[in-house]
């Protein structure tokens, strides 16, 4: 296994559009046990592949308390969403250190691949419903922080590159 590299808002790579898994093979599995580790490793409860550079459909996460329980989604497609809503406080880790509130469908319905290639289907509420959405937004090509004002993006791309600065000059 190895730890990838997660690229950070603004880097334009996260607006890329990942492309469907065409078959689960070991390459797929080695992504997928290289995404967990970084997630594990940041620390973080959802990772997609994007995220790393890597511009297909895979999504991993881990909402459990003790951080194994991982879950793996290739190809998740949204089946279902509930017309309720619920504000979440967000984070990311392509938007280090940066929380804030977003609205989405409280509960979800999610059809994905497992790692061994066969179908399944969930409904998440709570965290992980957030988690979901968060991460197949990636997917797409969109950061949660899209969903906020032109004035917070502004203000969080200066702070991302002031900090992208800091952490070179630190080396
Ligand atoms: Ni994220």
């Amino acid at each position: 296994m190895a730890l990838l590299t997660v690229l950070c808002y603004p880097d334009p790579r996260l607006h890329k559009v990942a492309k469907p898994v065409a078959q689960v093979d070991a390459r797929i599995k080695k992504i997928v046990a290289d995404m967990a580790e970084t997630m594990y490793e940041a620390p973080g409860v959802g990772l997609a592949a994007t995220q790393v550079d890597i511009h297909e459909r895979i999504v991993v996460i881990d909402v459990s308390e003790n951080q194994n329980a991982l879950q793996v989604f290739i190809n998740p497609e949204l089946v279902w969403v509930s017309p309720e809503k619920k504000s979440w406080r967000e984070g990311c880790l392509s938007v280090p250190e940066y929380y804030d509130e977003v609205d989405r469908p409280a509960v979800v319905r999610v059809k994905a691949l497992d790692i061994h290639g066969k179908e399944f289907e969930v409904e998440a509420d709570g965290l992980l419903s957030v988690c979901l959405q968060h991460e197949m937004d990636h997917l797409q090509g969109k950061v949660f922080v899209e969903y906020l004002s032109m004035l917070k993006r502004t203000r969080i791309s200066l702070k991302m590159k002031k900090r992208a600065k800091e952490l070179v000059g630190q080396r």
